[in-house]
């Protein structure tokens, strides 16, 4: 039965190392505590080899895959657990596009991401992949 209850949902943000080594941690927090998403949990942590491959593995044939693995591994990441009506819809259109020449003002990524590899935030593309990505990243 409808009784007209909003469905929280769940998605995975990663603040990855461009953004952590610049020290806007806490301005990217600021950025979605404000779009009213609830942080339900935070954790700090380097990306290990085998993690940053399973994570990504959907884009194990791309060109740009050892790089991004490179590069998700070589500093600090921030994981963020977020809750929301429509969390993951919501949080991509926070994010913005994945290449910041794209990103519309007002999102993350146009105004911190460097470029499309180094493009300081992550976000789940769906309530599936979320699910898998929370799972990986908190057990
Ligand atoms: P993300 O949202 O974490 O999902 C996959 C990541 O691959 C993406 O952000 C970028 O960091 C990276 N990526 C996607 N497309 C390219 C590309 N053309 N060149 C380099 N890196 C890319």
């Amino acid at each position: 039965m409808d009784r007209g209850e909003i469905t929280m949902e769940r998605t995975l943000a990663l603040i990855k190392p461009d953004a952590t080594e610049r020290n806007i941690i806490g301005d990217i927090i600021s950025m979605i505590e404000n779009k009213k998403f609830k942080i339900t949990r935070l954790r700090s942590m380097m990306l290990t080899e085998s993690k940053a491959r399973q994570f990504y593995d959907v884009h194990s044939s791309k060109p740009f895959y050892n790089a991004l693995i490179e590069y998700m591994t070589s500093g600090m990441i921030v994981a963020v657990e977020l809750e929301k009506d429509n969390a993951v819809k919501d949080f991509r259109e926070l994010i913005g596009d994945t290449n910041p020449v794209n990103a519309k003002d007002g999102t993350i990524r146009s105004k911190y991401a460097i470029n499309q590899s180094s493009n300081s935030i992550h976000g789940s593309d769906s309530n599936e992949n979320a699910i898998k990505e929370i799972n990986l990243i908190f057990n």
